[in-house]
């Protein structure tokens, strides 16, 4: 039997503006989630994470309107779904969300226990309290949260503490299927680490069937799941397994996004880091050819005008790129041996300046100015 509990074909889902224009934000996506597995989306802002994220849930309210494609949860296809049943059926046990910035959104003068409380009465109205502050209360001792901190408002709670909260609270149903929406980039280092951790030992302790972690940092995802997808202008545009995509990123994009991130990981830090020129594309027109085709360093005439489709290659492993992967590779090494002989001459004129002493007599020049 397979243990796929979230599969995903070729789904297309857009916003209509209230000036009637079509924001084309989620493009025949397709993706396949194991049990246990859990897959990383990255991508910059605007690329369409939040509204995949959305559209995955099946909960459709305008401006987000569903288009066309499948999404299967645990052998369920819950596309074309209404919302009410999506909502009193499928969420919270089947799938969960923690929305971007949801640790802001609690009120602040709501004692966690009530908020609880509300939450799950909305899933299950007839549900006691007694039971829901039972089932809260097991959780967070599962979890190693305070249980007293039920009993506090939100605005009592520290940053890292609200969104372990949140976390806690959105999972009480052990989804098959969470979505967790840039958990961890609101929060300083120390508690990002937290957060993570929490994230895994639940997936690891069976709280969470499986796990799809959105963020705009791609290395960020190496420590944390075992897939990433990246996504460009409503698009995967390339998918591979944690290693694969942080230290052999193919797609050009892939590539600029793993040279552009300020804060490295682990095991990422000798990369040279470099600004991807421009601006993503306007959604209410995709161009018609490769949607990366402005920002492209690699363009070809016919990267304009001919739609790339995305294609399989090694492993598991797809991309969506005129070029092929021996071409693309071809470049990348031309242009780190280009990029390391720049560095040594570099160093030895830096060498040579300081060795004749003609580093300071340029400060002292500059001093003279
Ligand atoms: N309510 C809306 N109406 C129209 N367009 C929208 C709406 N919400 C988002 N969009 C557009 O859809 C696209 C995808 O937005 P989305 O919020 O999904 O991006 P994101 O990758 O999550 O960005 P971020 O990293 O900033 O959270 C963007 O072009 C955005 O302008
Ligand atoms: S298809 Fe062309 S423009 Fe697009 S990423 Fe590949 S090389 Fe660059
Ligand atoms: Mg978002």
């Amino acid at each position: 039997m397979s243990n796929v509990l979230l599969e995903v074909n070729q789904l297309t889902t857009k916003y209509i503006t209230r000036f009637r224009e079509d924001v084309y934000a989620v493009d025949h996506v397709s993706l396949s989630l194991e049990a246990g597995k859990s897959i990383g989306i990255a991508g910059e802002s605007g690329c369409g994470k939040s509204t995949l994220a959305l559209s995955l849930m099946g909960y459709y309210f305008a401006p987000l309107h569903y288009q066309s494609g499948d999404i299967i949860i645990d052998g369920k296809n819950i596309s074309g779904m209404k919302p009410d049943d999506v909502r009193r059926n499928i969420l919270g046990r089947e799938i969960a969300y923690i929305p971007q910035a949801a640790m802001n959104a609690l009120n602040p003068t709501c004692k966690i226990r009530k908020f609880i409380r509300d939450v799950m009465h909305a899933h299950y109205p007839k549900m006691r309290d007694d039971e829901i502050d039972r089932m809260a209360e097991d959780r967070f001792r599962e979890l190693n949260l305070p249980v007293d901190s039920l009993d506090l408002h939100a605005v009592e709670l520290s940053g890292g503490m609200k969104q372990r909260v949140v976390i806690a609270v959105s999972t009480i149903l052990k989804p098959k299927v969470l979505i967790a929406d840039e958990p961890s980039s609101a929060l300083d280092v120390s508690s990002q680490k937290v957060v993570i951790r929490m994230l895994r030992d639940m997936m690891n302790a069976g709280l969470i069937g499986s796990m799809i972690f959105i963020t705009h940092e791609l290395p960020l995802l190496y420590n944390v799941t075992d897939d990433i997808m990246v996504m460009y202008a409503g698009q995967i545009v390339e998918k591979g397994t944690a290693a694969e995509m942080v230290f052999d990123p193919i797609h050009p994009y892939s590539r600029g996004l793993m040279r552009s991130i300020l804060v490295p990981e682990e095991g990422t830090r000798n990369i040279k880091l470099t600004a991807i020129p421009g601006t993503p594309p306007n959604l209410k027109k995709p161009p018609q050819g490769c949607r990366f085709y402005d920002r492209c360093r690699y363009r070809q005439p016919q990267c304009q005008y001919n739609a790339v489709p995305i294609a399989d290659i090694e492993g598991n492993r797809q991309y969506r790129c005129q070029l092929s992967v021996d071409q693309l590779r071809e470049l990348y090494t031309a242009e780190d041996a280009e990029a390391e002989r720049k560095q040594a001459e570099d160093t030895v004129l830096q060498k040579f300046l300081k060795d004749t002493g003609m580093n300071s007599a340029k400060e002292e020049n500059r001093d003279d100015i």
